[in-house]
C-alpha cells in the first residue's frame, strides 16, 4: 500500500478511454451528435488512473473538467477519435465509452449552407463513420482488455450480446437510457457486465461508483 492508502494494481499498465460524443460537420455551423455528458468515460479514466494506470483519455466535446493525472486528448469527429485511440496503442487496456456517432455528412459544406426561399429543406447525404472499438477489438495490436458499452433502449442482454461478438470485446458493459431512466445526462448508472462466461447485473450506481467498480473489474482480470 502506499502512502495515498490506494493500493495500486494497474500500476505500470496503459489505458485508453473514450468518452463523450462526436460532432460531425454539416457546415461550419451545424453538426450531426450523440448525446452525452462524458460523466461515465470521464469517470472511469479518472478511477483507471487512481488504480495507477498510465491513462490517455480521448473525449470529445464535453463540459467537464479534465481528470486529474489524466493525459487527455480533444477531438471532435469520430476520425480523429480513431486516430486518437490508435496512437495509444500499444495499451494494456482499451474501454470504449464514447457515443459516437454513427453516420457523418458524406460531403460537409465549406460555408455555410443558406436557406432558400421556395426551394425546400437542403438534401443531407450520410456515411458511416468508422467504428472505433471495433478495430480496437479486432487490432493486431489488441489490448489485453477490451472493453465496449451498450447504450439500448430495448432488449439490453440481447443487444449486448451480439455487440460482445460483433466488436471483439471481453466485456460489454450495457444499460437501459430510455429517457424516463434519466440515466443519459444523469449522474447515476443502472449497467449489466456481459461476458463470454455471462451476465451480471449490478445494482443502481452513481457514474463514479460504476467507474470505480469497473476499474477493479479489469484491475483483478489483469493481476
Ligand atoms: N462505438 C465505437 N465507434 C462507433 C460506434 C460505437 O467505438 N462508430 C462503441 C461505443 O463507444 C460503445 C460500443 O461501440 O462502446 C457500442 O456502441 P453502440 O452505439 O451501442 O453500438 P453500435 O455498434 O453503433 O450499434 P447501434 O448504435 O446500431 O445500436
Ligand atoms: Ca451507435
Amino acid at each position: 500500500r502506499l502512502i495515498d492508502g490506494g493500493a495500486k494494481p494497474l500500476a505500470g499498465r496503459r489505458a485508453v478511454v473514450t468518452s463523450g460524443p462526436t460532432h460531425e460537420p454539416i457546415d461550419p455551423v451545424r453538426y450531426i451528435a450523440n448525446r452525452s455528458s462524458g460523466r461515465q468515460g470521464h469517470a472511469i479514466a479518472a478511477a483507471l488512473t487512481r488504480l495507477g494506470a498510465d491513462v490517455t483519455l480521448v473525449s470529445g466535446p464535453v463540459t467537464l473538467p479534465d481528470p486529474p493525472g489524466v493525459n487527455v486528448v480533444r477531438v471532435e469527429r469520430a476520425e480523429e477519435m480513431l486516430q486518437a485511440v490508435l496512437s495509444a496503442l500499444p495499451a494494456d487496456i482499451a474501454v470504449m465509452v464514447a457515443a459516437v456517432a454513427d453516420w457523418r455528412a458524406a460531403a460537409p459544406n465549406a460555408e455555410k449552407i443558406k436557406k432558400q426561399p421556395g426551394e425546400g429543406p437542403p438534401p443531407l447525404m450520410l456515411t458511416e463513420n468508422p467504428d472505433i472499438l471495433k478495430t480496437v477489438g479486432h487490432h493486431a495490436d489488441r489490448p489485453k482488455i477490451v472493453v465496449g458499452f451498450a447504450a439500448e433502449t430495448q432488449d439490453v442482454e440481447k443487444n449486448g450480446r451480439v455487440k460482445l461478438k460483433k466488436k471483439g470485446a471481453d466485456l460489454i458493459v450495457a444499460n437501459d437510457v430510455s429517457p424516463e431512466t434519466g440515466i443519459m445526462g444523469g449522474t447515476r448508472n443502472s449497467v449489466k457486465l456481459i461476458t463470454e462466461a455471462g451476465i451480471t447485473a449490478w445494482p443502481d450506481l452513481s457514474k463514479d461508483e460504476v467507474a470505480g467498480r469497473l476499474a477493479g473489474w479489469i484491475a483483478e482480470r489483469l493481476t
